[in-house]
This record gives C-alpha cells, sequence and structure tokens, in this order.
C-alpha cells in the first residue's frame, strides 16, 4: 500500500504512462466521482462510474434497483459492468462504495487495474452524504451509524487496495491533487508494469 507522497520535487503536471485503467474505491462520499473526473481530465483520460453504467444497463436508477429487486440484484449488475469497464484500457473508473468489497470484483480489479482507495473518516462522509436522498443504505434513521458500521466492515477489505489516499476535510481539490502524485509515484515505481 502506498500513501500520498510529500516529495516537493514531484508536481501534477509530470506526465504518466498507464497501461489499465485506475479503479477507484471507498466508501459513500469519500469523492470517488469527483476526483475520478478531476483524474481523467488531468491524465486525458476516459471517465465511467459504475453506478451510473448500471443504471445504464438496468434501465432505472441504482434506489429503484434496490427497492425494486433487491441489493443482490444490484450486486450482480454491477459485478458484470464493472468485469466490462476493466476491459475498457487506460481510464478512470469510479466504482460504487460496494463494488470492492465483492471478492470476484476485487479480483478483477487487482488483476486488471491500479486500484485507489479514497480513506475518510465517517463523520466526513455523513457531513457530505447527509442531503443525498439517492444512497438506498444511508436512508434509514442513522445514517452516520450506518457509514461508521460500513468502515469497520469495509475498511480492512479497502485496505487492500494498491494505493490509499485520505480524504479529509481538506476538500476534494487537494484529495485530487494527492491523488495524481500519488499515482505518478505508483507508476514511476513500476511496480504494475
Ligand atoms: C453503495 C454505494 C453506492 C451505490 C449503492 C451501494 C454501497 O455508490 O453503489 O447505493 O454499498 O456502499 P457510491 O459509493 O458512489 O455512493
Amino acid at each position: 500500500m502506498a500513501i500520498a507522497p510529500t516529495n516537493a520535487s514531484e508536481t501534477a503536471d509530470d506526465p504518466i504512462k498507464l497501461d489499465r485503467p485506475i479503479v477507484l474505491v471507498g466508501l459513500m462520499g469519500a469523492g470517488k466521482s469527483c476526483v475520478g473526473r478531476g483524474l481523467a481530465e488531468s491524465f486525458g483520460l476516459p471517465f465511467m462510474d459504475s453506478d451510473s453504467e448500471v443504471e445504464t444497463a438496468a434501465g432505472c436508477e441504482v434506489r429503484d434497483i434496490f427497492e425494486v429487486y433487491g441489493e443482490p440484484a444490484f450486486r450482480d449488475c454491477e459485478r458484470r459492468v464493472i468485469q466490462r469497464l476493466l476491459l475498457s484500457g487506460p481510464s478512470i473508473i469510479a466504482t460504487g462504495g460496494g463494488a470492492f468489497i465483492d471478492p470476484e470484483t476485487r479480483w478483477a480489479v487487482k488483476k486488471n487495474a491500479i486500484s485507489l482507495w479514497l480513506r475518510a473518516d465517517p463523520e466526513v462522509l455523513f457531513q457530505r452524504t447527509k442531503r443525498s436522498k439517492t444512497r438506498p443504505l444511508l436512508n434509514n434513521e442513522d445514517p452516520l451509524t450506518t457509514l461508521k458500521n460500513l468502515a469497520e466492515q469495509r475498511y480492512p477489505i479497502y485496505a487492500e487496495a494498491d494505493i490509499t489516499i485520505d480524504s479529509g476535510n481538506e476538500g476534494l481539490e487537494m484529495t485530487l491533487q494527492k491523488a495524481i502524485l500519488a499515482l505518478k509515484r505508483n507508476a514511476q515505481q513500476g511496480t504494475k508494469s
């Protein structure tokens, strides 16, 4: 696991060579889509969001898939969609918070991509998600406790990602810059080539 670099000689403008997708993982509200779009723009790569791709494939929103067909059906669709996205070559893929927890998806991501975990405290995630009505797992009386429980269950698994970046209170622009530098360091080290 690599942590965000602090070496002042590295800048976000250095070029990067990629031969595979970068897959963003982490809990709801970690900033996967926002940071993912920024990475795609910065590296000149296509951006894909697994939740959006699932919605396109299913023809309805994630919350409706959960409500009408149930979570297992969503996970099944998510697994198949991500398998397809992983064939896209160099690209940035933001995944739904549960995707990397699925053993089959995790194995496929490890084999075919560079994984990057955006780690954040449940309190930070709660602040970022509290107004959202689109996340079925947080649509309950006590979403902060849900986030704490999910963090306890999932963080040891997200920690298997190739790179970990803290996505704290400093704002997603700072998280993006840390992610760019960490990915460049990872590419330079050639750990995946
Ligand atoms: C989920 C996270 C959501 C979405 C679904 C389930 C999860 O995506 O895939 O509601 O299990 O954590 P985001 O992480 O993009 O909110």
